[in-house]
């Protein structure tokens, strides 16, 4: 967290200013400075331990959200994302829930599935009753594969048996509850999931084919809220549009789908700038949302002051040890940015950012349309692409847009122009 996230006119610095202050504001070294704004100083050989045949990198660009307040303490947030404007209408709606305490975050742990799936299990129901008979043991026996997770007040606490019904007849699937702690956690379920094989076989008399953890992981949700003020959305009118807006997406999956991936925006680009499994996040939420008929992640009402209240619920299975999060400079960059301790407080900021996008996208479309913003956007890379640097793409892309003629061709002769 810093002081306050709030820096009046970031956006209109140069990157080399936006650099210096966020320098200032929390303490990043020149290096991982360096790896932030130079992609061309990661180490390759990183890279190349992380996947396979590596070839080169692939750069996105990082901005940073501000203003964003949760649970009373201040964070700028690290996105890392190819679509112009998320950035920029993710600090605008935060900038909206402030005069009312920002986003306010509770969570269910950072608790992950297991599933160890036994099929030709000759007695299924009984075979239940026999594994849960045994579930202490299981569990010691689980633990004893990860004690530092164990050191750390993490492990496995629980295990649940269910009779399912399939295409190939009934299976038993044995789910292993594991509180990962800081670890988004994969590779410490799987890793107990595969050790209690043999056990379950034994038990069951079947036979054990898949040890995987769900990516439906509905134990470790994450519950944020905020007040967007009324008066800064735009008055009555927009609030109304936008809880009609969600009401519509409440209503049709072909609405709730784009609903859905609005809130995706923000989520996955600080899931990225993190180094973290946004494949999980997305498999996540949308299972998530699917579980009652396809549905909203949020929920939105008014307050008896006529500001509107927006929820958000969704697992969030982020963590801050292992895999490319302690790895690649830039998100361990990213995560010095954020200055969050623990997976969950990490959780807390990212389903805020979902939030205030999700908000952002409704107020947009409610109001103005989405195009015009869009179009600005559009305008400036376009200039950025005739070759125009500094001020000349602003200059640039708003005669474009008044002459509605954003072309790269334009750009270039108005680049000409202007360099005479
Ligand atoms: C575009 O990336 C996201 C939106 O379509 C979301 C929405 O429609 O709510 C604007």
């Amino acid at each position: 967290m810093v002081d306050d996230s709030r820096i009046s006119g970031f956006y209109k610095l140069s990157i080399k200013e936006r650099q210096k202050k966020l320098k200032e504001l929390t303490g990043l070294t020149d290096e991982e400075l360096a790896s932030l704004f130079d992609p061309g100083k990661v180490d390759m050989e990183v890279l190349d331990h992380m996947i396979e045949n590596v070839v080169g990198s692939m750069t996105l660009p990082l901005g940073i959200a501000t203003n964003f307040q949760v649970n009373e303490q201040d964070y700028l947030v690290p996105m890392a994302i190819e679509e112009p404007s998320v950035v920029a209408a993710a600090s605008n709606a935060a900038r909206m829930t402030r005069p009312h305490g920002g986003f306010f975050a509770t969570d269910t742990g950072p608790v992950m599935i297991a599933q160890i799936q036994t099929t030709e299990v000759p007695a299924p129901f009984s075979a239940k009753v026999d594994i849960l008979l045994k579930k202490q043991e299981l569990i010691e026996f689980a633990n004893e594969q990860d004690p530092i997770l164990v050191k750390f007040g993490g492990g496995a606490k629980d295990i649940r048996v269910r009779v399912i019904d399939s295409k190939i007849g009934p299976m038993l699937i044995t789910e292993l509850i594991v509180d990962t702690r800081d670890a988004m956690g994969a590779n410490a379920v799987n890793t107990m999931a595969e050790a209690l094989a043999p056990k379950i076989e034994k038990i069951t008399g079947g036979k054990v084919l898949l040890r995987i953890l769900s990516n439906l992981a509905d134990l470790r949700l994450v519950h944020v809220r905020a007040v967007f003020d009324a008066k800064l959305l735009g008055g009555e009118e927009v609030v109304d549009g936008i809880i009609a807006a969600w009401a519509f997406a409440e209503a049709d999956p072909y609405r709730c789908a784009t609903h859905n991936k609005g809130i995706m925006n923000g989520i996955d680009a600080v899931v990225v700038a993190t180094g973290n499994d946004f494949r999980a996040i997305e498999a996540g939420a949308h299972s998530y949302a699917a579980q009652n008929g396809y549905s909203s992640l949020t929920k939105y009402e008014k307050d008896p002051d006529g500001n509107l209240v927006g929820s958000i619920e969704i697992p969030m299975a982020v963590g801050l040890v292992g895999g490319a999060t302690k790895v690649h400079p830039v998100a361990r960059a990213s995560v010095k940015i954020l200055e969050v301790n623990t997976s969950v407080e990490l959780a807390h900021v990212i389903a805020a950012v979902g939030l205030a996008q999700n908000a952002a996208a409704l107020r947009a479309l409610a109001a103005e349309g989405i195009q015009k913003g869009h179009m600005a956007l559009h305008a400036r890379n376009v200039a950025s692409t005739a070759g125009a640097r500094g001020e000349m793409i602003e200059i640039i892309a708003e005669k474009m847009i008044k002459e509605k003629m954003i072309k790269v061709e334009r750009a270039k002769e108005l680049l000409e122009e202007l360099q005479k």
